[in-house]
C-alpha cells in the first residue's frame, strides 16, 4: 500500500479527520480520536459491521457476476435480448471505456469498482496512476482485488466504503469513472454530490447506468426483479434528466444503448 500519498488523499468518511496506518497495516488509526478501522485482506473497511440489502444482494451474485456480464451463455443473451435489447453487455460497456484517456497518471477513483472485470485491462495501461476502487460489498471487492492481481496490478487501493459518504478529501481525484452504479445507489443526489466533492475542477467523469422510460420491458423488469431484490433503487433517471442530475457537472458526450445511458462530463468550478 502506498501509505505515504495515501494518508495525502484518504480521509476518515465520519469526522473528515486525517488517518494514519499502523505499522502492519492492519488497521487505520483516525487522527485525533479513538476510532479505527479494520484493513481485511488488504481492503480498509471504512464500513465494518454495517449490513444493508443492497451490498448483501452483490455479495451474494460476486462469484457469478464476471460470467454472467462479461461471457453470458445462451440462455441468457436470450433472457438480455429480450428485457434489455441487447444479449451482450460488452459492446456496450466497451464504449463507455473508451471514454478513458489512452494514458492517465494522476488520481483514478472507480466507484463502485464491482469485481474489476471490465476495468482491469484497462487500469494496466496506467502504470504511473494511483487508482482507488471503492465498492460497498466486501465479495465484489475480493473478486476484483483477484482480477487487479491476475492482471499484475498489485497496487490498486480497495476500500469498501459507501458512495454517499466517500472517504477521500476534497478535489483530491482527476478521474472518475462510474459504472453501473447510479441505478444500484440509493441516494442518488447524495452520491452525485459526494463524487463532486471529491473531484479537481476540471475533472472527469465516465458515468454510465439504467435509465427508466426508453423500454417498457426493462421497466417492468427492474421494478419486478433488481428492485425487491436490491440491485436496482428508485427513483431512477429518465434519458432526457440525466445531465440536470449531475448537477456542477457540464456534460460534453452523452449517448444510449436502449436503457443504458453514458456520459463524459467536466466538473465546473
Ligand atoms: C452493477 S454493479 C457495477 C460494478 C462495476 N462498476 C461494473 O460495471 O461491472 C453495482 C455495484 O455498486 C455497488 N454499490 C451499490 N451501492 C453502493 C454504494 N452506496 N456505495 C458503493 N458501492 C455501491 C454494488 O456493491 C455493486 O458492486
Amino acid at each position: 500500500m502506498q501509505n505515504m500519498e495515501l494518508t495525502e488523499i484518504l480521509r476518515c468518511p465520519r469526522t473528515g479527520n486525517k488517518l494514519r496506518f499502523d505499522d502492519c497495516d492492519k488497521i487505520v488509526h483516525v487522527a485525533d480520536s479513538d476510532m479505527e478501522y479494520p484493513v481485511v485482506d488488504g481492503i480498509i473497511d471504512f464500513c465494518h459491521g454495517a449490513s444493508d440489502k443492497v451490498s448483501r444482494a452483490y455479495d451474494k451474485v460476486a462469484d457469478r457476476y464476471d460470467t454472467l456480464l462479461s461471457k453470458p451463455k445462451v440462455p441468457h443473451r436470450i433472457i438480455n435480448t429480450l428485457v434489455w435489447g441487447i444479449g451482450d453487455d460488452r459492446p456496450y460497456i466497451e464504449t463507455v471505456l473508451s471514454y478513458l484517456p489512452n494514458q492517465f497518471d494522476g488520481i483514478l477513483l472507480d466507484v463502485p469498482v464491482g469485481t474489476g472485470i471490465f476495468t482491469s485491462p484497462i487500469y494496466t495501461r496506467y502504470p504511473k496512476a494511483t487508482i482507488i476502487g471503492i465498492d460497498l460489498s466486501m465479495s465484489m471487492l475480493r473478486k476484483s482485488r483477484e482480477c487487479f492481481e491476475r492482471d499484475g496490478l498489485r497496487k490498486v487501493v480497495l476500500l469498501k466504503a459507501d458512495v454517499n459518504n466517500l472517504p477521500l478529501r476534497n478535489d483530491v481525484v482527476d478521474l472518475i469513472l462510474s459504472m453501473n452504479g447510479w441505478h444500484a445507489f440509493t441516494d442518488k443526489q447524495r452520491a452525485i454530490a459526494e463524487i463532486r466533492r471529491v473531484l479537481c475542477t476540471q475533472g472527469t467523469l465516465i458515468a454510465c447506468g439504467y435509465v427508466k422510460g426508453t423500454r417498457k420491458i426493462s421497466d417492468w423488469f427492474v421494478k419486478h426483479f433488481g428492485v425487491p431484490r436490491g440491485f436496482f433503487n428508485p427513483p431512477f433517471f429518465e434519458l432526457d434528466d440525466v445531465p440536470s442530475q449531475f448537477k456542477g457537472f457540464t456534460v460534453i458526450r452523452q449517448a444510449n444503448v436502449q436503457s443504458m445511458a453514458y456520459f463524459e462530463a467536466i466538473k465546473e468550478e
